[in-house]
């Protein structure tokens, strides 16, 4: 087997840790370490590795992020309800020097007016919101092409 090239963090905010049993008609049925699998085995097509970490704490998230951030080639970062609010990340990823893409399951353009600002993609290359676990998928592709070019 080949040596992964790039490290990918996968970093996953608050109540994601309760997908497959949270409100599926919005984040669908697949549980988090069904999303991070997949996520994973399509970094390795591409010769990636992904670090996957999730929790419920803004500051775990953001001492991850300080830790791992400045060894990582890129980071996908779903933020949960934290992308509405929490300028603390936010000033964490502007620190990072590497391409960070925000990714939501759900739409959410399509959802309460609240969840239409987030304070975190503005320091991001990009958001991608609602397509669900493909959205992932579309990061990994976009980190690969971003690296080797
Ligand atoms: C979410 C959207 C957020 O508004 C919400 O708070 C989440 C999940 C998504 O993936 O669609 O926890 O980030």
């Amino acid at each position: 087997m080949s040596e992964n090239t790039f490290k990918i963090l996968m970093v996953s905010g608050p109540n994601l840790s309760l997908l497959g049993k949270r409100e599926p008609k919005i984040y669908g049925t697949d549980t988090l370490s069904d999303i991070e699998k997949t996520v994973s085995d399509e970094a390795g097509k591409y010769s990636m590795g992904v670090t996957a970490f999730n929790s419920e704490s803004e500051g775990d998230l953001i001492k991850f992020l300080q830790e791992h951030g400045p060894d990582a080639d890129g980071v996908i970062i779903n933020p949960g309800a934290l992308t509405h609010y929490s300028i603390a990340l936010r000033d964490c990823i502007a620190f990072l020097k590497c391409p960070v893409v925000e990714v939501h399951l759900s739409n959410l353009h399509a959802r309460e007016e609240f969840r239409r600002t987030s304070v975190i993609a503005p320091v991001c290359d990009g958001q991608i919101t609602g397509l669900g676990k493909y959205g992932y998928l579309g990061a990994i592709r976009y980190l690969h092409e971003k690296l080797s070019s």
